[in-house]
């Protein structure tokens, strides 16, 4: 799909990994809406960026855990950008969900944002596309969608509904919107990370590093203007899911 004059929605995009995604979109000539939750000064000044590629970008407020705004929020952007041909379901709430626990809060917030939200933004964009016979869904999921990870089981099986959804899309969207998923490795630390943390995690890939967001960025780029390419994920970690392998092996 040809993703210039296309318009793009990003979730969760005012700085970090979805502001990469967003300004690679515009590289590629697509006009970008990016939501923000709370970041409104990061969000305003990635829209300058964005503009000043030569793109129409907007941000606008969302909320996903307030499901019942979602639609009105999709109404205005479409309202004054057009039609959104390729939706990036980036926004993430990685908050640690011990369990047992007798709080669950966490683990409904994290469905919320990471894969009810997901599906409402999917199920409000889908009929405009298909009717159009042109779009694309790109989720955004780590490792965790196959590995279960300590304390943060919201994170690890909303993830792996995520992938699953992914699929379930292709099918039910094809042939003419295609639905995907890029899985990241570590890219950009969690604030709540420490430099032993940090270190650990660089050591567990076979790159031996944090990966770079613009490889995240360009793995979007590529599913969300590909024609060819459906229910499927591409993994960009570094080679995180084998450095187990080495790890056994002494090396
Ligand atoms: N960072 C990494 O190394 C890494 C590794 C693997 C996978 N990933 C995946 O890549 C994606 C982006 O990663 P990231 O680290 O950049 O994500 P992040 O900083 O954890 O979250 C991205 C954005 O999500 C928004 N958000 C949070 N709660 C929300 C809510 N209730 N409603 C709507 N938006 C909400 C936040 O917006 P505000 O700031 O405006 O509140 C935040 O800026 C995520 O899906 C993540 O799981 C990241």
């Amino acid at each position: 799909m040809k993703l210039e004059g296309a318009c793009a929605l990003v979730t969760g995009a005012p700085k970090r990994v979805g502001r990469e995604i967003a300004l690679e979109l515009a590289r590629a000539g697509a006009n970008v809406a990016i939501t923000f939750r709370s970041s409104q000064a990061d969000a305003d000044h990635t829209v300058d960026e964005l503009r000043s590629l030569g793109v129409e970008a907007v941000a606008i407020q969302l909320d996903l855990r307030d499901r019942g705004s979602i639609a009105g929020a999709i109404r205005e952007l479409e309202a004054g950008m057009g039609p959104i041909d390729v939706l990036v379901n980036n926004a993430s709430y990685f908050e640690p969900t011990p369990f047992p626990t007798e709080d669950h809060g966490g683990w409904y917030a994290t469905f919320e944002v990471v894969l009810h939200g997901p599906y409402h933004l999917a199920n409000l964009l889908a009929p405009g596309m298909l009717d159009r016979g042109r779009g694309s869904i790109v989720n955004i999921v780590d490792l965790s969608a196959w590995h279960p990870w300590p304390d943060r089981g919201a994170h690890s099986v909303a993830k792996s509904a995520l992938l699953a959804l992914t699929r379930q899309l292709a099918v039910e969207l094809a042939p003419s919107v295609t639905v995907n998923a890029v899985a990241a490795g570590p890219t950009v630390p969690a604030q709540s990370f420490d430099e032993a943390q940090i270190e650990r995690l660089a050591r567990r890939t076979l790159a031996g590093r944090w990966g770079e967001v613009a490889d995240v960025a360009a793995a979007v780029r590529f599913l969300a203007g590909s024609t060819s390419v459906t229910g499927d994920c591409i993994t960009v970690d570094g080679g995180e899911r084998w450095g187990h392998v080495r790890e056994r092996f002494g090396d």
